[in-house]
């Protein structure tokens, strides 16, 4: 499979067998550095980092993935280059592509990272913006890949703010393995119905199903994982009435009753971190679940190593 040059703006970028190579080169390039193995494979190439909001898992593991391939990745903050602001995103995106052979870009709105792929002449990767978090996703069903294996008519249910990056990843990606996801949100709060139905057409393919509900009880009835994230995401914090919103959103809470309602005790909790504890997920179910969290922030690194192998080199 050959996808050297392309961007990834959305996991929508990608079909089922691309979805599925890059997940099976995350899984191998993790053993490899388990082993020790090391192959240098992007020696010689440089990589440009840019930031409009703060980042741990994301910043390290690109900083991380690029030094083990031999690359060398530097983290500009948009406070620190010109980015829209005395300089055009198109201009600076074309500059860019001239000095780095990749960028990935975190930020707010998703229009400014589809400007820099239309602008840069090199793969631009989406670390997160208002409307998705695909390289979130792929770590994501790589875990459940670990703990699940074959994850087609898996169910996994998403609780909380609906309308949010994490969870239009989450959902596209669930689609392409063929899983059963649900979205357990208030009325208020569902996921973009345009990401839904797009959604829906590959879970055509693919035998899976997607489901909206209300009622957490419900909702999570012999789940095999269960996902949360923030109810308020950045830059987010001062939009609107967030006391408001958290009360809505406080029956969506991850917690011990939530978890024997899914009548399955295999059933595992995932974090995108960071996370708001006792309001999302609760302390003890958090604690409970950190190997797999953890595990989670872990497979950030190994996955983003994927993506720039896949759309560095051939
Ligand atoms: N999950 C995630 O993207 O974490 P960071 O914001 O720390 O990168
Ligand atoms: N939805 C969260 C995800 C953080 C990784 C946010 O955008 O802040």
């Amino acid at each position: 499979m050959n996808l050297k040059g392309r961007s990834l703006n959305n996991l929508f970028d990608l079909n089922i067998e691309e979805f599925n190579y890059i997940l099976e080169l995350a899984h191998q390039v993790k053993n490899e550095k388990k082993n020790n193995i090391f192959p240098k494979r992007l020696q010689n190439k440089n990589i440009a980092l840019i930031f409009e909001k703060p980042s741990t898992r994301t910043r390290c593991s690109f900083i991380v993935a690029a030094s083990d391939e031999g690359a060398h990745a530097v983290a500009l903050s948009n406070t620190e280059i010109h980015l829209g602001e005395k300089e055009s995103i198109e201009d600076t995106a074309r500059v860019l592509g001239r000095i780095f052979d990749g960028i990935m870009f975190r930020g707010f709105k998703h229009k400014t990272l589809e400007m820099l792929i239309q602008h840069a002449n090199v793969p631009v990767w989406n670390a997160l913006t208002d409307l998705h978090h695909p390289t979130q996703a792929l770590a994501d069903i790589m875990t459940c890949q670990e703990y699940l294996g074959k994850l087609n008519r898996k169910k996994i249910v998403y609780l909380g703010n609906g309308d949010n990056n994490v969870t239009h990843s989450l959902i596209i990606a669930s689609c392409m393995l063929g899983m059963h996801i649900v979205i357990c949100c208030p009325d208020s709060f569902q996921p973009d119905k345009e990401i839904i139905q797009q959604s829906i057409q590959i879970a055509k393919k693919t035998n899976g199903t997607i489901s909206v509900l209300s009622n957490p009880l419900e909702a999570v009835k012999n789940a095999d994982c269960i996902y949360t994230d923030v109810w308020i995401s950045m830059g987010d914090e001062n939009k609107g009435n967030n006391e408001e919103k958290c009360k809505q959103l406080l029956p969506y809470q991850v917690n011990k009753k939530l978890m024997l309602a899914t009548k399955n005790s295999e059933c595992f909790v995932l974090h995108c971190l960071p996370a708001y504890k006792n309001m999302e997920i609760s302390c003890d179910v958090f604690e409970e679940n950190n190997k797999f969290i953890f595990d989670l922030a872990e497979n950030r690194m190994h996955s983003i190593k994927a993506i720039m192998l896949a759309t560095l080199i051939n």
